[in-house]
């Protein structure tokens, strides 16, 4: 039976599309089955990311709505050994389906994938509440800012409401030349707000940045720091799977 890993904050543009795109990549590098979902109902990035916008006819809202079959909406993402996408609606009234569907369709990937990586929305509206039914693992992402940490933690307690019980943080898009500036969150506020295991902490690289923007995962070019860290957050999150 496969797990079910979503990504969230409070805060949009955090970097939980980007994150979802690499843990992907390294994952199907390491031989298992994956595919990621875009929860982002009417606001599709992960296909883009991903590099198979082109290949996009049926989206998740098709499958959930019952127009065609999950099969049909799934994109192989041919540069990994097995990895697809589902990719978002682009239109959010089409987006019909509640929680139990959701949970439904989760629970029939997991018949054929050793992870489903759930690109969730920014936010802690009803479109979260969606994406995150059934889940058994969250990624809450964050950046280093007060405001960035403080949504966190909102999105940490509603989803610890909806159910999910197994949660990690993710800080991205950390400047090391800020970081004790006395202008930014301390590790001393970090570890006051976070009440989950910490994940992992990503820098701000210009070069995830342009790969991303190209839909090329970063830890496609081998051989970087970058690759080495999303390496070892890949294995700190299978690990946390239990
Ligand atoms: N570690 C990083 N270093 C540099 N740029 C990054 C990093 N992570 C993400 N980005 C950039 O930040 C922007 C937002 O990333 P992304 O789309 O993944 O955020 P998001 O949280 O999914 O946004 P949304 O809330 O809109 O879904 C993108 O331009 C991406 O290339
Ligand atoms: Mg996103």
């Amino acid at each position: 039976m496969g797990k079910v890993i979503l990504s969230a904050s409070g805060k949009g543009g955090v970097g939980k599309s980007v994150f979802i795109a690499n843990m992907g990549a390294v994952l199907a590098e390491r031989g298992l089955k994956i595919v990621m979902v875009d929860m982002n109902i009417g606001l599709r990035n992960l296909d883009l990311y991903a590099g198979v916008e082109g290949k996009v006819v049926y989206d998740v809202a098709d499958v959930l709505s019952g127009a065609c079959p999950l099969k049909k909406a799934l994109v192989r993402d041919r540069r990994f050994p097995y990895l697809y996408v589902v990719p978002a609606s682009s239109a959010r009234e089409k987006f019909t389906a509640g929680p139990a569907d959701v949970a439904a369709l989760y629970a029939d990937l997991r018949e054929r994938y050793d992870f489903m990586l759930v690109d969730g929305p920014a936010g802690l509206g009803a479109e979260l509440a969606l994406a995150a039914s059934g889940v058994d693992f969250a990624v809450i992402v964050t950046t280093l800012e007060y405001v960035s940490l403080r949504d966190a933690d909102m999105t940490d307690r509603v989803l610890a409401k909806a159910g999910v019980v197994r949660r990690a943080y993710l800080i991205n898009k950390v400047k090391k030349e800020l970081m004790g500036s006395g202008l930014l969150p301390t590790l001393e506020d970090l570890s006051s707000v976070m009440r989950p295991p910490l994940l992992g902490i990503v820098q701000y690289d210009d070069n995830i940045h342009l790969a991303a923007n190209g839909g090329v995962p970063i830890v496609a070019q081998k051989g970087s720091y970058i690759e080495r860290n999303l390496g070892r957050i890949a294995d700190r999150l299978l690990a946390m799977q239990g």
